[in-house]
């Protein structure tokens, strides 16, 4: 199972690599408008910078921001000349699916984003898109059950052979990067915190201050 982070913060990215868990990066506008970057070259810096530390087979999910085909499609392109490792991440609406077929023609990578339903999958999926973005916690957040979206489009996807990789977002808890991989899918792209929250058991706190306590009651 992949760990994707979800963010556009450099230090973040550096402690999931040291940590060893970094297999890739995925950002949003709401992400991007959190860092230093004031204009569109700040930004294009920026996403070098994240390119720059990711390895082999590596990738960021970098968003566009406009909605209608034409200006999606040069948008989509300048991000994709940026950088080999960029992926362009395109939302699930009409044109969405149009720049998404116009891309994977042409053979560059791309994160069909936004989606909260199996029929919005679907159609990334024939599309052509290289990656789906289920929202869980945002499903969860309106008492809808997003860990079921997420198996319903496995499924759906196994049925039909599609190649799109599910890369569940919108992470909440640890408990949902849990129930992804029983799931078995692709990756979870989450904030560092809730892979730290991962490591976390009272009973590991208590055992290790035992051992520690124990040895130095003995051994000076
Ligand atoms: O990057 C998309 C997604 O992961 C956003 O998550 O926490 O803003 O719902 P969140």
């Amino acid at each position: 199972m992949k760990f994707f982070i979800d963010t556009a913060n450099l230090k973040e990215i550096d402690e999931a690599r040291s940590l060893g868990m970094l297999d890739g990066v995925t950002t949003n506008p709401s992400l991007i408008s959190k860092e230093s970057v004031f204009n569109q070259k700040d930004i294009q810096k920026h996403y070098i910078s994240i390119c720059q530390r990711l390895k082999n087979e590596e990738n960021l999910s970098a968003e566009i921001i406009s909605t209608d085909y034409n200006k999606m499609i040069q948008e989509g392109e300048e991000l994709s000349f940026l950088h080999p490792k960029i992926v362009v991440k395109i939302p699930i609406t009409k044109n969405g699916i149009k720049a998404i077929k116009y891309f994977s023609n042409k053979k560059i990578k791309t994160n069909c984003t936004l989606i909260f339903s199996t029929g919005q999958a679907i159609l990334a999926a024939k599309a052509g898109a290289s990656y789906v973005s289920p929202f869980l916690g945002r499903l969860d957040d309106i008492s809808h059950n997003g860990l079921n979206l997420i198996r319903e489009i496995k499924n759906i996807y196994e049925n039909y052979h599609f190649k799109t990789k599910i890369l569940a977002a919108s992470i909440r808890h640890p408990l949902h990067i849990i129930e992804c991989s029983k799931i078995g899918i692709y990756a979870t792209t989450s904030p560092i915190n809730v892979i730290y929250s991962l490591l976390n058991h009272p009973l590991t706190d208590i055992g290790l201050d035992k051992f520690i306590k124990d040895f130095h009651s003995k051994i000076k």
